[in-house]
């Protein structure tokens, strides 16, 4: 089996209309000092927030935001209570994919009949500034899904969050909007999870990688991209394959003790400066080495970039029928070796990077075996 190519969506087929990503819900172990990461390094401006100052009694969550990307970052104070339970089992990690919808009841209620399991009711919440309807329902691992309509609400984020800025100026570094988000699931469970988008959201898949195409001398992957009518929400699954040695989704698996989001890829349009002043925050990337560059001119043509700056900052290049794309990934942003980022710059392009699978998990593997787990 080869990589099916990109197909262009005739009809859509969603089971209820997505507007695009309305948050991604951050369970963490302290949530005052995550927020100034996001803050400092990364260049999202504090908007909300809700905590014991408010009203809230058991957890405390930081609303962060960039471009249209919206990141909350929720702890909690008791280890009994839900959230700090997620923690100790996953680390830090990303427990909400929330979709911004038209109608959160209908949405859900579509999602339950075509087989979702429910995470939590649709709740109406209410205050000075209008109401939003919201409701959750699950997906691989721990990780749920939320509904969220807001066409009724002019607040800061939600009914219980009061706006909030920082004393701390922060600097966007470019970010834009979410571009895909990629769940690690078990060996055997990505074509469930495909299913599960096809049947429930009425999703389709768009690309399906095989091991020929994601293996290395050592390990492989097995990767399958789902999407929404309009595009705006791509959710590649991964599964490990057999390779000689432990995969990098195996290594996700084990320290996350199971499924759940690998990363979250963020949009840009200017690649360079976004990295050159994330590296400048301290935030780190993965490596790969000089002679990549050799020969990528003669893999992806001309692009309207300077060869030298993309080397510098150590950003990869891949095309397609339609154009090309800039990227790179971050190393994991937690303890853990589990969740990290991508940021992306696509020019025409709306594949994956497939030409750097090769020598990104190349690199991947050099942190592995630094770390004993290859
Ligand atoms: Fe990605």
């Amino acid at each position: 089996m080869n990589t099916s190519t990109l197909t262009n969506h005739e009809t859509i087929t969603d089971t209820f209309p997505i507007k695009g990503t309305d948050y991604i819900e951050f369970y963490v172990g302290n949530a005052k000092q995550t927020a100034l990461f996001y803050q400092h390094c990364l260049g999202f401006d504090l908007v909300a927030y809700k905590g014991p100052e408010t009203g809230t009694r058991d957890i405390v969550s930081y609303v962060l935001q960039q471009g249209k990307i919206r990141f909350v970052i929720t702890s909690a104070f008791s280890p009994e209570h839900e959230v700090l339970q997620h923690v100790a089992q996953h680390g830090d990690g990303v427990k909400v994919l929330a979709l911004w919808v038209d109608d959160a009841i209908d949405s859900y209620h579509k999602a339950i009949e075509r087989g979702a399991e429910s995470a939590f009711e649709p709740i109406k919440l209410e205050d000075e500034h209008g109401y939003i309807n919201i409701a959750g329902f699950k997906t691989y691992g721990d990780t749920i899904h939320t509904v969220v309509d807001r066409n009724h609400y002019t607040g800061a984020f939600m009914p219980g969050y009061v706006a909030k800025k920082s004393e701390y100026k922060s600097t966007p570094l470019g970010f834009k909007y979410v571009d895909h988000c990629v769940g690690n699931v078990e060996l055997g469970a990505m074509n469930k999870w495909v299913k599960f988008y096809e049947d429930v959201m009425g999703f389709k898949l768009l690309i399906t990688f095989d091991d020929e195409d994601i293996s290395t001398e050592y390990s492989a992957l097995m990767s399958k991209v789902v999407s929404n009518g309009n595009g705006y929400i791509k959710f590649p699954i991964n599964e490990p394959a057999q390779g000689k040695k432990k995969s990098q989704i195996d290594e996700y698996l084990e320290f996350y003790r199971g499924p759940g989001v690998q990363h979250v890829a963020i949009a840009t349009d200017n690649i360079i400066h976004t990295v050159e002043a994330m590296r400048k925050n301290g935030v780190e990337f993965l490596y790969v080495p000089d002679n990549y560059y050799d020969t990528v001119e003669e893999r992806v043509g001309a692009i309207n970039e300077n060869m030298e700056d993309l080397k510098r900052m150590n950003i990869l290049i891949d095309r397609d029928e339609e154009g090309y794309l800039l990227q790179i990934f971050t190393k994991p942003i937690q303890d853990r070796p589990t969740v990290f980022f991508e940021i992306i710059q696509r020019v025409g392009a709306r594949s994956f990077g497939k030409g750097n699978f090769k020598a990104l998990f190349e690199s991947i593997e050099r942190e592995q075996a630094l770390r004993g787990n290859l």
